[in-house]
């Protein structure tokens, strides 16, 4: 970097009370100081401001609406009815037309699962070992044989897993997809502060940052040439989804014919709530706005708690983070990006002491903030478009090992789900007295993306199911060990 170049960079810092961040100059040798300026440049200096005068130096009151109303959700999809024959049809007619991308989310820390490497090379399968992107691969895949097109893959990672997820699908031969359509984009990192309001350094050379959130896929997409290859192959709708959702259905054709159907810009899944209090964000019309507002907030309106006669919630709308925009609303939201809003976070960061030694902090100690790719439902410029799911096979989130939203819990849910099409084929599955399979079960999405495919597979077939088994591609069956 030049010198004049440098300067400008140490002025801005100091403009902007950042100058510390300079403190280790004098001990780095020439690549540190490259590597700290090269960082630095990476700073929108203007946009911390506002968010540390916004979050930090100050504590703003929480909104407040006059009305929250339930979003009225498009009951889940069902070939009996003729609303979702025409989805389905302009859905279909849509995937074979080569008209949708996907993209994936895969850019997060994943500190809860506390997995060593990408959480999409997570070993889910519990028979096969195979792994959250490998799964998600194989969907892909299916879809593409099914439908006869390509459905370009944009995957988002952030400078803490690009290298490893990008060694990863090479290792793997990019699970039999095609490697140029596969295209990996990494997200913003964003410094985090402290309670002055002061970047920390996480090395002599090295701000402390963390990914921008999920809502960083807005920016990223267009910042990496991603909406220009859109155009370019004629894509014009994405489907979004995150890396530790094992039973997404990647292109729902359903989905994508209700969202082309009905306005097109940005549309969503929701699943009904179990209890009130349930840990997910909550979709809703806040003084006519379309909001996500997240399950943290609940208690801040108290509207959000209320239940019906029947004794269920009135908003009901979980947000299981399954969203489907078109490129030209991603291209609008960009342009107006000053006014996405931005969320902070109290977290434990580990910095280094004025002195140069390490700090692992036992408790919070600095802010970090992020964008939430939900809050793009506050732009769009129609009626919202939110298709109720059946959690079973749609939605299995994975945060940690154990408990809710976890790997155990996923694979519950998947043996039931695929055991549930095992014995619509005719075959039994030994169940426990609460009716949960006893035995693991996976089917290979190669070998049918529905249970309709399934059982039409299956004809002339019985399924093995003493023990755990695995119906690999061409329906040939593993057993597991034991
Ligand atoms: P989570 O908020 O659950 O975060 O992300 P996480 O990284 O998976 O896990 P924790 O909170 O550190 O334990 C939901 C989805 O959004 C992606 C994640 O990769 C995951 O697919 N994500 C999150 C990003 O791509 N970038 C981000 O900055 C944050």
């Amino acid at each position: 970097m030049a010198i004049a170049e440098e300067n400008e960079l140490r002025r801005t810092a100091e403009e902007y009370g950042q100058g510390h961040i300079f403190r280790f100059w004098d001990e780095l040798d020439e690549a540190g100081r490259q590597r700290l300026l090269a960082d630095v440049a990476s700073v929108n200096f203007r946009r911390m401001q506002r968010l540390i005068d916004q979050w930090v130096l100050n504590d703003p009151p929480p909104e407040s609406f006059k009305e929250i109303l339930p979003v009225d959700a498009i009951p889940p999809a069902d070939p009996d009815r003729e609303d979702s024959r025409e989805a389905l049809r302009e859905g279909e007619a849509a995937l074979r037309a080569g008209r949708v991308g996907i993209v994936l989310v895969a850019g997060g820390q994943g500190t809860r699962l506390g997995f060593d490497g990408p959480k999409g090379a997570y070993p889910i399968g519990p028979v096969t070992g195979k792994t959250l992107f490998e799964y998600h691969a194989a969907k892909i895949r299916k879809l593409e044989l099914e439908f006869g097109c390509t459905l370009p893959w944009y995957i988002m990672v952030s400078a803490t897993n690009a290298e490893p997820t990008r060694a990863f699908f090479e290792e793997h031969g990019y699970f039999g997809l095609q490697a140029q359509d596969v295209t990996f984009f990494q997200q913003d990192m964003v410094p985090c502060v402290d309670d002055e309001g002061k970047f920390l350094l996480e090395t002599k050379d090295q701000l402390a940052k963390n990914p921008n959130g999920h809502g960083g896929t807005i920016p990223a997409l267009v910042d990496n040439g991603i909406i220009e290859d859109c155009r370019r192959r004629g894509v014009d709708t994405l489907t979004y989804f995150q890396v530790d959702n094992w039973a997404i259905k990647p292109a729902d054709p359903y989905y994508i014919g209700y969202h082309l159907l009905r306005g097109g810009e940005m549309s969503s899944k929701v699943h009904r709530k179990h209890e009130v209090r349930e840990s997910v964000g909550v979709h809703c019309v806040c003084d006519g706005e379309y909001r996500v507002i997240e399950y943290s907030e609940l208690d801040l309106y108290p509207q959000l708690l209320e239940m019906d006669e029947h004794e269920e919630p009135v908003h009901y709308a979980g947000n299981p983070a399954i969203h489907m925009f078109s490129v030209d609303f991603v291209d609008r939201v960009y342009h107006d990006a000053d006014n996405f809003p931005w969320h902070r976070a109290y977290k434990k960061v580990p910095h280094l002491d004025e002195q140069g030694k390490e700090v692992d902090p036992k408790k919070p100690n600095a802010y970090k903030f992020e964008t939430f790719i939900f809050d793009g439902l506050r732009f769009i410029q129609h009626e919202p478009v939110a298709l109720e799911i059946h959690r079973l096979g749609e939605y299995t989130p994975i945060k940690q090992f154990e408990g809710s939203n976890s790997v155990v819990q996923a694979r519950k849910s998947q043996n039931r789900y695929w055991g549930d099409w095992i014995e619509a084929a005719g075959s039994t599955v030994p169940r426990n007295a609460e009716g949960a399979p006893e035995i693991d079960s996976e089917i290979s999405p190669l070998f049918a993306r529905t249970r309709e495919e399934f059982v039409a597979q299956s004809k002339g077939k019985r399924w093995p199911t003493d023990k755990s088994l695995y119906i690999d591609e061409h329906g040939e069956v593993h057993r597991a060990e034991g």
